[in-house]
């Protein structure tokens, strides 16, 4: 591949261009060429578009969320008694694979060490030997689940937070640098022992910051994130790594359960999320679960604009998820089963998206447009595409639908009724589309 020129977006830039609320998390991060992997090496990430997350550990038996310890401010001694606890009852990861095809995933990410500092593997690196190995179940869950994905087809991700609660030097690296350094260490051992024994496909930071302050990108004076992922990548030199270490990573990462809107981002994303409020990312009873409906059209905003969409689930104490969630997963599942050739390994475009009214996804000569608001789409005219000619429209997986091309473009009359919360109109082009001119494109998050 020839060297291609980078331009580089401010902050205010980005904003400008994306019109929307869209927030990528730990930009700005440090640079380092040799990391960069070359588009084609993520293509297949982006061809799979749709992940599963899953955070479980100590914090999924108390049920507050996994953020309970730093919260309630509880002791070291109390929280970690919960290590001996944690024995999943009648579990295998088989079920979570399950429900990850169930769902339409072609990934999954697992939370294999959140801040809390439990490791859900057998892990000679973990400080203290807080891992479940040493305690409780006495299992490897992270090799379980990297076992249970191969076997059901999925690529997996590995989710690691280097921060660490139990570590006083984390609140105060300067001032009890000893004990930061320890820490440092962990994460060192932990990320070497993740790649080189599990291979997982993707690697997942999450807290590469300090004492709660600042962003991932302002602590990699002392982690060092260029180091550490230079290891990563020693093992796997194709190893997909989000930008949360503070190194600037391979893809940019949009987080929580706001709306999506504006124009299409040329540049490889994901928008990670919960399938339940969003208040908790671990087991909360009585989450309340988000509506069918709502979580079509997330996904369907989000591909359009060239996004992945990771979206997390938090198994009980025993590893299990409530019927509700199942429920929805599947429905999410059943409606990519018949409309997936219109999200799976497509691209965005030809077409802008209109916020809440349609956007577009394309493969070749196959174009797909997903309306929204089937009302509002009816006073639009879709613009000639350049070079191009629409052969025919049809509803995806059903009738054929007139088109006609006018001065103000091409209008598509769509049925009366219209199925779902998206409908997926098929068009059959002249020529294979043309992806959005994407331009090397990095954003900097200066202002
Ligand atoms: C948020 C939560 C954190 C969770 C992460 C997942 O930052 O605070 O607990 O692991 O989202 O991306």
């Amino acid at each position: 591949m020839g060297e291609r020129k980078v331009r580089e977006m401010t902050g205010a830039e980005l904003q400008s261009m994306l019109k929307s609320n869209i927030n990528f998390k730990s930009l700005g991060g440090v640079r380092c060429e040799e990391l960069n992997l070359p588009a084609e090496d993520k293509r297949w990430w982006q061809d799979l578009r749709i992940g599963m997350f899953v955070h479980w550990g100590l914090y999924s038996i108390l049920g507050r969320g996994e953020w309970v310890r730093f919260n309630e401010k509880i002791p070291k001694e109390e929280y970690e008694a919960l290590a001996d606890e944690f024995i999943p009852q009648d579990f295998s990861m088989d079920e979570w694979a399950e429900i990850a095809k169930d769902f339409g995933a072609g990934y999954a990410v697992m939370v294999t060490k959140h801040h809390d500092g439990f490791s859900l593997w057998d892990s000679p690196g973990s400080y203290e030997g807080f891992n479940s190995m040493v305690h409780g179940a006495h299992r490897d869950f992270v090799g379980e689940f990297s076992e249970a994905c191969r076997k059901a087809g999925l690529r997996t991700g590995l989710y690691y937070s280097p921060m660490d609660w139990r570590f006083p030097g984390y609140f105060d690296p300067e001032g009890l640098p000893e004990n930061a350094a320890l820490m440092k260490k962990q994460c060192y051992a932990q990320v070497e022992e993740l790649i080189s024994r599990y291979h997982p496909d993707i690697l997942w930071y999450d807290g590469g910051w300090l004492a709660h302050k600042g962003s991932d990108t302002s602590s990699a004076w002392f982690w060092e994130p260029v180091k550490l992922n230079k290891m990563a990548r020693s093992y796997n030199p194709k190893l997909l790594i989000n930008p949360r270490s503070g190194w600037e990573g391979d893809f940019y990462c949009d987080e929580g359960s706001h709306e999506i809107k504006g124009k299409i981002i040329p540049v490889p994303w994901e928008k990670n999320m919960c399938v339940c409020s969003g208040n908790s990312w671990g087991w909360m009873p009585d989450d309340p679960v988000s509506d069918f409906d709502w979580l079509i059209r997330m996904m369907v905003n989000v591909v359009c604009r060239g996004g992945n969409w990771l979206v997390n689930i938090g198994p009980d104490r025993n590893g299990k998820i409530s019927p509700k969630i199942r429920q929805r997963m599947h429905e999410v599942g059943e409606w990519l089963r018949t409309y997936g050739e219109s999200i799976y390994a497509t691209q965005a475009g030809p077409f802008e998206p209109v916020d809440d009214v349609y956007g577009s996804t394309f493969r070749g000569k196959d174009v797909y447009l997903h309306v929204l608001d089937p009302a509002a789409f009816a006073g639009l005219c879709l613009p000639v595409p350049e070079n191009n000619e629409i052969c025919s429209a049809r509803l995806l997986n059903g009738p054929q639908l007139p088109v006609s091309t006018g001065a103000k473009g091409i209008s598509i009359r769509l049925p009366e009724r219209t199925p779902g919360p998206d409908t997926v109109v098929k068009l059959e082009l002249l020529r294979p589309a043309e992806p959005k001119a994407s331009e090397n494109i990095r954003f900097t998050g200066k202002e």
